[in-house]
């Protein structure tokens, strides 16, 4: 036996998001690590590695759904079971990155979560870290390890492109999601809008669509976000964009936190269609008949096979994953 060559992979998964992971295992063609999970009676949870993975390369997903500290820290502690069972390399893979929206202060004295994730991966024994679609990209360098960054817009715009025809609009629903709605735009030959969005600091999830920059009037337009969680920011856009007199209305996004009232409120929204992902899983009770949920498990499959094989994650997203 050649020693030297030797070199093995194995995806764990917390308990959040199994139906993904198990999908991009699948795509791989292996099987989910073996973990020995359970709760102590004061709630405390317990995760032991069941086989040995000493000198392994360790996927470790977890989607950081509701509810999110559980999530969290599970994962953490499945990357300390995994780092002290001797795993050669552990990559934490958060397909929906939580916290990460408080990335700076707006009020004196505020947290800044998204960095505090960042050290709590890196205590924990993480050497890389991988997401999808993250709130700003600047989020990649929180940490000094490597962070892939991956994206759902291809996925998403070949969706739309078999969905929207005609003079189409992609609708950023506030001035910093300007970026992506442009890289939508790209892909489905489109032209752009801004929506003003006004947010009140002091209460979260509170936002009001205020004016639209851009076309609308007869055109059909699609909302394009990283998250919805209450719906409220899709949903003052839709409500905007078409009393303006668009000819249709989407939304799209690539997380589907969909916290209360979301599932109320995209119902009663009147849009088209609503289009997410499945970085977080989607209860059969919210999934309404106009949302569409699309699986990214091809992407997060053919980045993990980069990352083991040492190969390029940029190319698989033809450098648009920035
Ligand atoms: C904000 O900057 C984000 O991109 C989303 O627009 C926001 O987090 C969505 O929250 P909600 O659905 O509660 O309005």
């Amino acid at each position: 036996m050649d020693i030297a060559d030797r070199k093995e992979m194995r995806i764990f998964s917390g308990s959040h998001n199994l139906e993904l992971a198990e999908e991009v295992a699948e795509l791989l063609g292996v099987s989910l690590g073996r973990l020995n999970k359970s709760t102590f009676s004061s709630g405390e949870l317990y995760a032991r590695v069941g086989e040995s993975v000493r000198g392994f390369d360790c996927f470790v997903f977890q989607s950081h759904s509701y509810p999110i500290n559980d999530a969290v820290m599970e994962q953490l502690i499945i990357i300390d079971a995994l780092r002290r069972a001797s795993a050669r390399r552990i990559t934490a893979v958060m397909p929906y990155y939580g916290y990460c929206r408080q990335d700076k202060k707006v009020l004196p004295r505020e947290p800044i979560t998204a960095r505090l994730m960042g050290d709590l991966y890196m205590a924990a024994g993480a050497d890389r870290l991988v997401s999808v679609d993250l709130h700003t990209g600047q989020l990649q360098g929180f940490i000094t390890k490597p962070f892939d960054h991956l994206t759902a817009i291809p996925i998403i715009s070949e969706y739309l492109s078999t969905v929207t025809s005609g003079d189409v609009t992609i609708v950023s629903p506030d001035a910093g999601g300007g970026k992506r709605a442009e890289k939508y735009a790209r892909q489905l030959d489109a032209e752009v809008a801004l929506v003003y969005k006004r947010r009140d600091d002091h209460v979260h999830n509170y936002s009001e669509a205020l004016a639209v920059t851009g076309e609308v009037e007869g055109r059909h337009a699609v909302i394009v976000d990283d998250i919805i969680d209450t719906a409220g920011t899709v949903c003052n856009a839709a409500e905007l964009i078409r009393d303006m007199g668009a000819a249709s209305v989407r939304i799209a996004a690539t997380h589907a936190v969909l916290s209360n009232p979301a599932v109320k409120r995209l119902s009663e929204s009147g849009v088209d269609e609503i289009v997410v992902t499945n970085t977080l899983p989607v209860p059969a009770a919210d999934q309404i008949p106009n949302l569409k949920v699309l699986s990214i498990a091809s992407i997060v499959a053919k980045s993990v096979h980069a990352i083991f094989t040492e190969g390029s994650v940029s190319q698989i997203f033809l450098g648009e994953n920035a």
